[in-house]
Order: structure tokens, then sequence, then C-alpha cells
């Protein structure tokens, strides 16, 4: 694929993609292998929305990510596996294993009933099966709708239920720094509000006991004995649809984001090589969990398509202690490493002892992902994992954007501390002041849009057009809008300063609030809650609760304990509260609408500034909160 190798080149090649996106994506697009050429490259409208890409062309993603690998690298390595456990064995598997063990799973969900266009839902630790069960969906055309392992039962039922899956992938457990998860208990107690699910294969990982239920539930290695590993990939439309990933929203519904399979493959492709500066000889390792957006497109899609080797991790940062991420480096002779600024926050935190004992020298390039990177963290990580020779790139993008948007080119783009810098080829960002008019110019700030398609963009959100529509494509009219609010600098460098609607960003996981006060509210003694985010120093963004309760509690420590587990039980632990405060009333207007904006002032300590108070329904709770505030 044609690799951007300065910065002339970039331009020419953001110029050519602006005049001319047709002919330019086209040319990306025949480097991949087709079963039938496309007829027409796109067509689109914002308004309804309708975004086409590589119209009546046909092909298996799999066939890209694999089969195309096997003449000249069969024996390359695709994935190296490092366990939760430093004691036990890594895995090395090469393409030609991994293909081998992808078309034999696709044999097993066949063999259970699976079928094009079904959707299987994936719950898993980050094992290599994960990836061999994402890419066996593919391959058969089923479509993929991964659940990210730390979501609790309700959070699963609700994402099986919203996709109609007739399948369940999952594990007896996982590992989880030193703890062990029982992830088949939560699907169990999620499958009783599923009536869809007929089949639950289940991978024997950690041991645990559990109940399999019959007629419902197999073993993988079971189910595999029955099968050889010759599986035909299933001949696919451009748009049919690769998968589904739910990501929070501002009311308490997760959003099923439909990605399809042309354009995504031709844009994930695209952009891993060429923001990572991408060589064959790399060891490429990102952090992130396939649980997340990050996971399928620069885990697993984007550099299988690559033909590169993709480092998998299983634990955690900070296990066996937080020297983890640093010891794997070496020990793997990683060359790209992409990780969140949350997780560089956290392990600054612990000290560089722990990053003293290792050599870090086969590193050449850094990422970071999923939230803005504060300039304190940005030359910790420049310095101290960098060693100040390797370029750091700060990638914004999006669930919904299924790929990297605005970044520098490692290497190319001369970087800029806690700015992504500027927009990838193809890419066309605006900012927009609140009546929806363009501010052209630098040294503007407004809300993030984009005005013209790109090959992943999303396409609808699933069984739900309208909320597609609704949340992205109207709030202005005739561009896609972000959710982001954005600087734009004297050098036209981008700098994103975070969510303008009711999610927020905790540990650079997505959580709309109102999802959150669904949980809440679950307490039995909980009448209302109100979420909010405050800055935090490691997570990015915390979570305060505002909460009114029923019966006054005898223990205000005893409940939001309770208030915790609950969250946990519920949503998961990435939910978690990290401030409760018990209070009499919520500020409302007359209309009986939540005046978040005050409650955000007061949980980020802005008290005074607090704005207008005298349309409230009723001023004086507001002095009361103030009063009760926790710091
Ligand atoms: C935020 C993650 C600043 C942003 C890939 C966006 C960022 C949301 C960056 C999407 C970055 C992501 N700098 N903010 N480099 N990357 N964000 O869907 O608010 O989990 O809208 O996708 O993360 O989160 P999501």
């Amino acid at each position: 694929m044609y690799d951007i190798t300065n910065f002339n080149e970039y331009q020419a090649e953001y110029k050519k993609s602006v005049e001319n996106p047709e002919l330019f994506w086209a040319e990306k697009a025949a480097q991949f292998s087709w079963k039938e050429k496309w007829n027409e490259v796109l067509k689109w409208n914002f308004s309804e929305p309708k975004v086409e890409w590589f119209i009546g062309g046909k092909l298996n993603i799999t066939e890209n990510c694999l089969d195309r690998h096997l003449k000249n690298n069969p024996n390359k390595t695709a994935i190296i596996w490092e366990p939760n456990n430093p004691n036990e064995q890594s895995q090395t598997i090469s393409y030609k294993e991994l293909h081998e063990r992808v078309c034999r799973f696709a044999n097993v969900l066949k063999k259970n009933g699976a079928k094009k266009g079904d959707r299987i839902c994936i719950y898993m630790p980050m094992v290599p099966e994960l990836a061999v069960a994402v890419l066996a969906c593919a391959r058969i055309g089923a479509i993929h709708s991964v659940v990210f392992g730390g979501f609790s039962f309700h959070s699963l039922a609700d994402r099986i239920n919203d996709a109609d899956c007739n399948m369940v992938i999952t594990a007896d457990g996982a590992y989880r720094g030193a703890k062990e998860i029982l992830l088949k208990a939560v699907v169990d107690e999620a499958v009783i509000h599923c009536n869809t699910v007929n089949r639950v294969i289940v991978l024997h990982r950690t041991g645990c006991e559990i109940n399999m239920q019959p007629n419902r539930d197999v073993w993988w290695h079971e189910e595999e004995k029955n099968v050889n590993s010759n599986c035909d990939a299933e001949i696919m439309d451009s748009e049919d649809i690769l998968f589904i990933l739910y990501t929070s929203g501002s009311t308490g519904k997760p959003k099923g984001v439909v990605h399809t399979c042309g354009g995504y493959m031709v844009y994930t492709a695209y952009t891993f090589k060429n923001v990572f500066q991408y060589k064959a000889d790399d060891i490429y390792w990102c952090t992130a969990d396939v649980g997340w957006i990050t996971g399928h497109s620069y885990l697993i899609y984007g550099p299988l398509l690559n033909g590169a080797t993709t480092v998998m991790f299983e634990g955690i940062p900070t296990f066996p202690d937080a020297g983890r991420f640093w010891k794997v480096i070496d020990k793997h002779n990683v060359s790209i490493f992409y990780t969140a600024p949350t997780a560089i926050r956290s392990l600054e935190a612990c000290g560089l002892n722990y990053v003293a004992p290792y050599k870090l020298s086969s590193l050449r390039i850094l990422g970071t992902v999923g939230e803005p990177i504060n300039e304190e963290a940005w030359h910790w990580y420049n310095k101290n994992i960098g060693k100040e020779k390797c370029p750091i790139v700060d990638t914004w993008w999006q669930t919904e954007t299924g790929g990297i948007m605005i970044s520098p080119l490692a290497g190319i783009t001369k970087t800029k501390p806690s700015y992504a810098t500027l927009p990838l080829p193809g890419v066309q960002p605006v900012l927009l002041d609140e009546s929806g008019n363009e501010i052209t110019g630098n040294n503007a700030e407004g809300r993030l849009c984009i005005k013209f398609p790109w090959p992943s963009i999303i396409r609808t959100t699933f069984k739900n057009h309208d909320r597609c529509r609704e949340t992205y494509f109207s709030v202005f009219k005739n561009y896609y809008f972000t959710g982001d609010g954005c600087k734009r600098d004297g050098n036209g460098y981008y700098r994103i300063t975070g969510r303008v609607d009711d999610v927020i960003k905790v540990s650079g996981h997505l959580l709309g609030t109102a999802e959150i006060e669904n949980a809440i509210n679950q307490h039995k003694n909980i009448v209302e809650s109100a979420v909010v985010g405050f800055p935090h120093d490691i997570k990015g963004w915390g979570i305060y609760a505002y909460v009114i309760t029923e019966n006054k509690p005898e223990n205000t420590e005893e409940l939001k304990k309770e208030i915790v587990a609950t969250v946990t039980k519920y949503m998961g632990a990435i939910a978690k509260p990290d401030k409760i405060q018990i209070v009499s009333g919520l500020p409302k207007t007359r209309s009986g609408k939540i005046m978040r904006r005050i409650l955000r002032k007061i949980a980020e300590n802005e008290i005074g500034n607090l704005g207008d108070t005298s349309t409230l329904l009723d001023p004086t709770v507001v002095d009361e909160i103030i009063k009760n505030r926790i710091n």
C-alpha cells in the first residue's frame, strides 16, 4: 500500500483526498483482494443519512486479513499473546495457524446453526480465541457484537437484546490481575432476560466451576473436534454489516454503532499503516481491549490487514506490578506501542522505579488514544518511555468513525503536546459555533464536525436509524457531529477539549450519565439520582453522583457502599461512582429538567460561577448541595 513518507507527501495526499475523494479512495481500495470490483465509489447524503462506499463490491475481510498473506508469508507471526500471569507461557500464532484456527471455528459456528447476517455476541477475556471468534464471525458473514468483559449482566443483556443475538461466545472465567472474573455466570444471569439466545459456546480458560445448560451450552474444544479447518469465506457486499459495537449515549440505552465490510477495511488498513508508519518487521502492541473500538480497528483488523505482528495482552498494567507494560515491551521487542492516557497517568503515579529495570530500546513509535492527553503526562511518556526519540501520535477518533481521524503521522507531522494535530487524508473537519455556522480561520474554538464522508463512517445505529440521524446528523444540518469541543491553533492544529454532551470519559471509557443513573436507581432506597463528571488526576474524569433517598439512611457510609455494589453488579465496575452525595432535592427547572450545568459546576468546585439559579423550581437546594459538597 502506498506510504506517506514525508510531510510534503502528506500535504499532497490530503489535497488529492479533498479534491477528488472518489479517485483517492478507489486507489487505496484497489490494493485489496475483491471478489468483484465495485461499480461506484461513493454515494452519500447526510440528511437521511445514507452513506455507501465501493458500491457493488464483493469481498470478505478475513481473506484480506489472512488468506492474502499466506502465499508470501505464511509463517510470519500474526499474534503474540501475553498472558495475565507472567509465569504462564506466551504464545505466538503464525498467519497460517491463525487462518486454520479461524476456519475451524467458523465451521463450529456453522455447525451450531450460525449463518450470514446472524448477530453473535462475544463476551470473552483477552485471549487469542477472542480474535479467532471475531474473525470466524466475519468469515461466515455473521455480525459480531463484542461486549467488553468488564460489563455486568444487565449491560450485557441490554446489548444482546438490542441486537437480537442468537448466540453468545464466552469463556468459563477470565483472569484480570489477581482477580478471577466469572464470565459464564454473568452470561447465565444475562441470558435469562434474552429469549433470542439459543446457543452459548464456552471456551475453557480458568477452569472455574460453571453450569452448562443442556441443549444450550457447548464447550468450544468439544465442538472443534467434530469439524475440519476448511472454510470458504462468505462473499459479502461492501455495504453488508461487518459488526455492531455498542457505545454509550446521552440517553440510557447504548447505541449499536454499525460498520460495514468494504469501507471499514480500506480505512482501518490505510490509517494503521500511515499513522504508525508501519514497517514489515515491526512488533506492534495496542493495549486496548477488543471490547472497545480501538481493539477492533487497531488490535485486530488494521494490523492483520497489513500483515503485521500484533501483540495481545490478557492482563492489566499493574499486575503483578506497575512495570508490566515495560517488561512486556522488552520481552517481545515491541517497536510500536499504543495505549491510553489514563494508563500512562496511573503508571506515572507509581514512580520511575517501575520503569528503570527495563531498556525499552526496541521502541520506535508511541501512540495514545481515547481521551485528551495532558501535557504533563505527554512529557513523562516522551521522556521516560520514548527516551525522547520516539514520536508520539495522539490519535483522535471515535467508535462511530471506525478509524483514526485527526492525528500526527509518526515522525512526519511535527507534534505538539495535547494536540491531535492535523486531519488524515480524507477527513474534512470543521468547527461550528452554537448556531451551526462554520468558524473559518485559525485560533478558533467550537464544536467539532466533519463535513464529508470517509469510508468507515457509522452507517446506522442498529435497528434505529432515527437515533443515528438525531444524534449525529441533525444537530447541525449536513454535518456529522462528533459531540466533542475543539480548538484550532494558529497553525491549524486541532486540540480536542472534551465532550459537550451528557457522556463522560472515565479512564478512557465512554459512559452515559443516564446509564449510570439507571444503575444507581436499582438500589431500593434511591428515588432519583443525577450523575456528572469531575476532573480526575488519573482517570481523566471521575463519576460524581447526587442521590435522593426514599428513607433517611441509618448509616450513610453503608448506603454509599451498597450503591457502589449495585452499580458494579448491574452495569460493571468501570461505572462505579467515585463520589456520592446524598441530597434532599436536585436543581430542576420549572418544567422538571435537571440542571446538570449547575451540578457539574459544583462537582468541579466552580461554585463562584454557577450562573443564574433564580429560574429554578427551588433555588435553595443549590445552597444545600454546595454546603455538603464532597471534596
Ligand atoms: C475522546 C475511542 C482527545 C473524544 C477511539 C471522543 C479523544 C471519544 C481522543 C470517543 C484524543 C478519543 N484526544 N479526546 N486523542 N481520542 N477521544 O468512542 O471525546 O470510545 O469523542 O472511541 O473519546 O470515544 P470512543
